[in-house]
């Protein structure tokens, strides 16, 4: 696991874009939990740094509304898209994400 943040860092109900291991990933947090994933939209790439946070545990793109799962990157209404994310740990105020 490499540090990502510090979870003060990522605002809830909001996202943050960093780099670990020279990899951009987006870290997102909903109800004070938190959650790390690609920063492109699968669909067709849009950047999710844009996208909406409105659920706990969900993002969904702001280009065509797409929706996915933060645990487990399904999207439930287009299963043939799936949002890659990664493990992440929390460690005092440490964000810890896996990297594979
Ligand atoms: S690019 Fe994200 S839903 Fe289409």
């Amino acid at each position: 696991m490499d540090f990502a943040a510090k979870v003060s860092d990522i605002p809830d109900w909001g996202k943050k874009v960093v780099t670990v291991n020279s990899q951009e990933i987006l870290l997102v947090k909903t109800k004070g939990n938190i959650y790390a994933c690609e920063t492109e939209c699968p669909h067709q790439g849009a950047p999710l740094a844009g996208a909406l946070v409105k659920e706990e545990g969900h993002i969904s793109c702001q280009r065509h509304g797409y929706r996915f799962n933060l645990k487990t990157g399904a999207c439930k209404e287009f299963p043939e898209y799936t949002l890659k994310v990664y493990p992440v740990e929390v460690a005092g105020d440490d964000v810890l994400v896996g990297l594979e």
